[in-house]
């Protein structure tokens, strides 16, 4: 039995928490969202393609502390915890998600944390994406309160493998054998040739575009 907490107090506190991480992606979706119109408005094109939101669950918060032998409070999740709110913005071409993340990162009130480029490093399994932990402040009655956001960043590609990949290593509880993970990783090298040939032709159509109709 996981150790949910159970007192009036403790759901109090928890209750507020998930309330706060909960505004916190609402504050981060408007701010992306702004950035990807100013895009359309500007550039007539639009870097990103959509968007996921997810709050974790008190059970897999619990669970995640627990195999990190911590105990389930409050402090420990604001502390050990990154991914309690989590956004995910699949873009079209990998330059767009340099693009995006220096936006966000310009933010005034975005204060970066930390970033991992599994892009520029992939992880051996080949699952490639962009993350960022950052704080952004979330206006309360009794002032503002910096919340910790997880951000992933990849291409719509990237994210057709990493989806996928979820599905299917999960199913086997991390133990799949050697060519099963092999395959897999062959997947993600095809990811990485169709996300430069998209790229390129859409630089190539551009041109085109510019050439004839300019
Ligand atoms: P977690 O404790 O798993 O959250 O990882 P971490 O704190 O070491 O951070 P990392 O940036 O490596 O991973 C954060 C999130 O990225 C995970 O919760 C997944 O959503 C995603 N992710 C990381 N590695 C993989 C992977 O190999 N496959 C898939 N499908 N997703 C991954
Ligand atoms: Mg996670």
């Amino acid at each position: 039995m996981l150790n949910i907490p159970k007192t009036r107090d403790q759901i109090d506190q928890w209750q507020s928490l998930m309330f706060l991480y909960n505004s916190a992606l609402k504050e981060i979706s408007v701010k992306i969202e702004i950035l990807n119109n100013e895009f359309i408005q500007i550039y007539k094109y639009n870097p990103i393609e959509h968007i996921k939101t997810r709050l974790k669950t008190a059970e897999s918060i619990v669970k995640k502390l627990k195999l990190h032998n911590l105990e389930a409070t409050v402090e420990n999740v604001e502390e050990k915890n990154n991914d309690v709110a989590g956004i995910r913005i699949i873009c079209s071409f990998i330059p767009d998600i340099y693009q995006i993340a220096d936006m966000i990162s310009n933010q005034s009130d975005v204060t970066v944390l930390h970033v991992k480029d599994y892009i520029k490093n992939p992880k051996p399994n080949g699952y490639k994406s962009y993350h960022m932990v950052v704080t952004i402040p979330v206006y309360l009655s009794d002032g503002p309160q910096e919340t910790k956001v997880e951000i992933q960043i990849r291409t719509v590609a990237m994210d057709f493998w990493a989806t996928l990949e979820h599905k299917i290593y999960y199913k086997s509880q991390g133990k799949a054998p050697d060519y099963l993970q092999q395959d897999l990783k062959a997947c993600a090298d095809v990811v990485d040739v169709l996300d430069a040939k998209m790229y390129s032709l859409n630089e190539a159509i551009s041109a085109w575009n510019n050439e004839e109709h300019g």
